[in-house]
């Protein structure tokens, strides 16, 4: 509620993505009215958020979703003038650093551009509608790590210069016009709604599979790059946590710690008794034309003005994924993961799966 005792309104962008469909789930828990885009699609693409979605003529319904997408100036505009949201988070996203090199027009548009038509039509509202913007430790490219945000910015993919693009854009309208808009420089994040693409999910997924015998081998890029792994659930937290601070900033987050892809296999692997070196192969289809080789946050600034530190450390979090796709084929968890979540988060406001 605002402190005129009004239902605050977000408007998620990217709301069946990962974040997007966790974040919903905080700020429904939180009592806020939740607008969400979707994209048109032949296919179902709302999997993440059905357990949320509501009847519209469901009477106190507070959760709508409106279909529409970043590369239509038009809808975006539509949506800032109806919806007239108090916040808008920004996460609507080409997120594929590997899919952005074979997409790299697409990808600018998208994630770059798309970010400034919502900013130019969020100015144009001459409302005090606050945005986040989804920026990513992508843009630190070859910067040597720990990086923190005063780190330079070295972009090594389409996607990352698009998202520096977008970044710049945030903080050159808040110095401009004196806008809100907060930029979370987020270090990758994972769960169990992870898109099946992505290298940790599409490890925790292979294990299950070998486990149930429907696969026999695992083909993987480069094992050597490392990565700071959180876990995403707490990092929606802290999008919402940047919106409702009195001045906008830009705060890095993550854990702190950092980790090869080989270490996420042996740690995965060896959770269910298995050895990666039987099953994992490697695949150069897989590899980038350019690679970041080593991420490692440091996110004190996040910890002391925002007051946040994460809960989840790398080894929780790769049995938390590797209990959840078990479950997903109806195979039996270790249940190391269920009790890390259990005694963590008590208070749990999002649904495991
Ligand atoms: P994700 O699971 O890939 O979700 C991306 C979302 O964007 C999906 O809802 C997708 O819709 C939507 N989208 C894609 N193209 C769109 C378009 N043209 N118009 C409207 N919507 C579009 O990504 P995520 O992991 O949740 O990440 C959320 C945001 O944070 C992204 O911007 C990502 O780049 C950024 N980020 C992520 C991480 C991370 O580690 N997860 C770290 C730093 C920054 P469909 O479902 O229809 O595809
Ligand atoms: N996806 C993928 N698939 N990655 C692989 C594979 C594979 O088969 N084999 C090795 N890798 C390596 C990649 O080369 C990369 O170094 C690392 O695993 C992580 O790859 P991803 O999981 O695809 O994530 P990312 O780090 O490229 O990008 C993610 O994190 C960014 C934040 O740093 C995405 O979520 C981005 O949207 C996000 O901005």
């Amino acid at each position: 509620m605002s402190k005129e005792g009004k239902r605050r309104v977000a408007l998620i962008t990217g709301i069946t993505g990962q974040d997007g469909s966790y974040l919903a789930e905080y700020l429904l828990s939180l009592g806020y009215d939740v607008h969400g885009i979707i994209r048109k699609s032949s296919s179902f693409n709302t999997s993440r958020i059905d357990h949320i979605y509501v009847d519209p003529h469901t009477e106190g319904n507070t959760f709508f979703l409106h279909f529409g997408d970043l590369s239509d100036g038009e809808l975006v505009s539509k949506f800032i003038y109806s919806v007239k949201p108090d916040e808008v988070y920004n996460l609507a996203a080409q997120s594929h650093v590997r899919v952005s090199f074979d997409m790299p027009e697409y990808t600018g548009n998208v994630n770059a551009l798309g970010t400034a038509r919502l900013l130019e039509r969020i100015r144009g509202s001459e409302s005090n509608t606050r945005l986040y913007q989804a920026s990513t430790s992508e843009m630190f490219g070859n910067s040597p790590p720990p990086q923190d945000e005063n780190t330079p910015f070295r972009p090594r993919s389409p996607y990352a210069i698009a998202k520096l693009y977008a970044h710049l854009m945030s903080i050159n309208y808040r110095e401009s016009y004196n806008m809100f808009c907060a930029n979370g420089i987020l270090f990758n994040h994972e769960s169990p709604r992870r898109g099946e693409t992505f290298v940790t999910r599409k490890i925790t997924m292979a294990i299950a599979r070998i486990v149930a015998k429907r696969d026999k081998t695992l083909f993987l890029g480069n094992l050597d790059a490392q990565r700071d792994w959180g876990f995403a659930p707490e990092y929606v937290e802290c999008m919402h946590k940047m919106l409702n601070v009195d001045k906008p900033d830009d705060f890095v987050i993550g854990t702190g710690e950092t980790h090869s892809v080989r270490e996420f296999l042996e740690h995965a692997f060896s959770y269910m008794g298995l050895d990666y070196t039987d099953f994992v192969k490697i695949d150069k289809r897989y590899f980038r034309p350019s690679e970041v080789e080593s991420l490692k946050s440091n996110p004190s600034k996040a910890n002391k003005k925002l007051g946040w530190k994460p809960k989840i450390n790398f080894d929780d979090l790769v049995k938390i994924m590797v209990d959840s796709d078990m479950r997903k084929l109806d195979l039996t968890p270790i249940g190391e993961g269920d009790e890390i979540l259990k005694r963590k988060f008590p208070e749990k406001w999002w649904r495991t799966d």
